[in-house]
């Protein structure tokens, strides 16, 4: 959600910014801007939608020394021009780029900006021009202004200021939003995701909420909230650049969705040890396997990962688990266990609704854990216990190799639990996550059939229904969510046994119902419950488990551990939803209105 890239001391800093907020572009936005200066001449350029239409208006004349750029997803007025970032003081000296949202702006703008008309709708422009007031009014330095300015803010905020008069320099800030320093050599740059520069420099410096720091292009300084220099080491980003192309690919959703066997064989080696135990912090595992109950707290498909891999927590580790959807837990929190232990689950690390969670938490002083793809990300920082998924960047907005990595990390942490309190007696999550990751290579083998289906069953569809029992209708709700998030379907995941008490009037002629069968106990009353619908008219299709599947059901899933199935039956969904957004020509890896790592509340 909002990208930031800036930097200082390089020769056509307009273009490494281009190229940085291209990178950021799986963030989501809809408009972009960019400010360059040489010193001499400055440009400052912004454009509605993709950030081709921002290069376009770049002419060869740009050559900025210093600058700033942002893609801007709207929270505070429309996607338009004169809303895109970069804004600048009124009296033209500040250019300033914010992701996040500031909460009191109405009451700054009349506490102290009273007498002066706005050009845009955002609390970005508030800010720009509260420090050119403070700037002006108690005659203060561009940078004491600035954190003048911090201590009246209140919201969440990434910012980069840079003042026309002094081309040499950028002020940084963050609180709770994300924001890091690239360091180079003789230059230095600014960034929301390491991903963005990494073309620039691998050695990264982490700020830290309420910080100021000074970028110039030979040098760092970080202040905290009283003005003293903080010391803080760099660290080199465990990423390539290869790791964010597409290759051959046309989306990157397909990627990841391919990656996904590779991706379970990975994690297998990451916390797998030389004598095939699971090598995870045993303080972790032994506080896990002490409390009375695990609270799953997370959103989208990570809250759908969570209720998939409920049953094989509770099975292997006999503790009971409630998954929970981060912005409802927050703001009514239930009457906790005496013991809770909290797992926030979380791709990006980034996602506001299950911060301000983790805050409570912490606030509380129950142990927690974030299990993330994002090393050094906001959750993870601020966890007790932190479990990373080496799913590689997931740029694609719709999530698909983190689900199946959050099941498989919550796979082998279960069984190290299992073990330490002798409630496991089989399940062994290494060799099991071993077939699955077979079984799911199986899958992403069946595009050209799955294709055909959708070709045949939901091209033209405007709804659709996933329906199952069980895990299968943990599995049907994460299918609804991709189906609906990239192809604009209005599709439902149901619990089969559901349907009849009020949704099946929604069934007509043609609507497509697909069922999920995994489980021999409740197969049969599924398939019931297909029959019910086919005979009101719906197309069924029936994906189901090898030992269950009948002659003329369309998608047969590979045979896996039953606790597991949703890391196969998961697969073919996926793949449906990407063909359905391909197949109508939408842009599958940027749906619209979406941001893939959603920053505010
Ligand atoms: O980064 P997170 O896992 O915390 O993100 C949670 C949701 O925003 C995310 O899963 C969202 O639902 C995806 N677009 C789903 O594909």
């Amino acid at each position: 959600m909002c990208g930031i890239v800036g930097i200082v001391g390089k020769e056509h800093s307009e273009q490494i910014i281009i190229n940085g907020l291209q990178r950021l572009e799986y963030r989501g936005y809809d408009s972009a801007g960019l400010f360059v200066s040489d010193g001499k001449q400055e440009h400052l350029i912004k454009s509605q939608g993709r950030i081709k239409n921002l290069q376009e208006k770049v002419s060869d004349d740009v050559n900025g020394t210093i600058g700033i750029g942002h893609t801007r997803w709207a929270t505070h007025g429309k996607p338009s021009e004169e809303n895109a970032h970069p804004h600048t003081s009124q009296n033209g000296k500040l250019l300033l780029v914010h992701n996040g949202v500031i909460e009191n702006f109405d009451e700054l703008s009349q506490d102290y900006l009273a007498d002066e008309t706005f050009y845009g709708q955002t609390d970005t422009e508030i800010v720009v021009n509260l420090i050119a007031s403070f700037m002006e009014n108690d005659s203060l330095s561009t940078k004491a202004a600035f954190q003048k300015a911090l201590t009246v803010i209140h919201g969440s905020y990434a910012f980069a200021l840079v003042n026309q008069e002094d081309p040499e320099t950028i002020y940084v800030a963050k609180n709770k939003s994300p924001l890091l320093i690239g360091l180079g050599d003789g230059f230095n740059v600014i960034a929301s995701d390491a991903l963005a520069v990494l073309d620039q420099t691998h050695e990264f410096v982490e700020i830290a909420d309420n910080e100021l720091v000074t970028v110039t292009a030979d040098n760092v300084i970080i202040e905290n909230q009283a003005g003293q220099t903080v010391q803080r080491d760099s660290y080199k980003a465990q990423l390539d650049a290869s790791d964010i192309e597409k290759g051959t690919y046309p989306f990157y959703m397909l990627k990841e969705i391919d990656e996904q066997p590779t991706v379970m064989r990975k994690l297998t080696q990451e916390y797998r040890d030389d004598h095939g135990k699971v090598n995870i912090d045993l303080n972790l595992v032994n506080e896990m396997a002490d409390s009375d109950r695990i609270y799953i707290v997370a959103c989208g498909t990570s809250y759908n990962a969570g209720w998939a891999a409920k049953s094989l927590i509770e099975t292997v580790t006999q503790i009971p688990v409630e998954v929970q959807l981060s912005s409802e837990f927050g703001y009514n929190m239930p009457l906790l266990s005496k013991k809770p232990f909290f797992i926030f689950l979380t791709q990006s690390g980034e996602t506001a609704d299950s911060r301000q969670v983790l805050v409570q938490i912490n606030q509380l002083g129950f142990p927690s854990l974030t299990i993330t793809n994002v090393a050094g990300s906001t959750l993870s920082r601020e966890a007790k216990y932190t479990l990373l998924l080496h799913a590689g960047p997931e740029i694609a907005v719709a999530s698909t190799k983190a689900y199946t990595a959050q099941i498989a990390m919550l796979a082998i942490l279960t069984q190290a639990i299992g073990e330490r309190n002798k409630t496991n007696t089989s399940f062994d999550a290494f060799y099991e996550l071993s077939i699955a990751a077979a079984g799911m290579e199986a899958m992403v083998d069946e595009k050209e059939r799955l294709s055909s289906l959708v070709e045949q069953y939901l091209s033209t569809t405007r709804n659709a229904f996933y329906i199952g029992r069980g895990n299968d209708y943990h599995v049907a709700s994460e299918a609804a969510l991709k189906l609906k998030e990239i192809s604009y379907v209005q599709a439902e995941g149901f619990a089969a046994g559901e349907l009849k008490h009020g949704t099946i009037a929604l069934i007509e002629e043609g609507t497509p119902v697909l069922g999920i069968i995994t489980d021999a106990k409740t197969g049969p009353h599924t398939r019931g419950n297909l029959k019910e619908v086919e005979s009101r008219g719906a197309n069924t299709i029936v994906i189901a488990s090898e030992d269950l599947a009948r002659e003329d059901d369309q998608v047969i899933l590979p045979k896996v551990h039953p606790l597991l199935t949703s890391l196969v039956a998961v697969v073919p969904t996926q793949l449906i939803a990407y063909y359905v957004s391909m197949q109508r020509g939408y842009d599958v890896d940027k749906p619209r209105n979406l941001a893939k790592s959603v920053t505010v509340e």
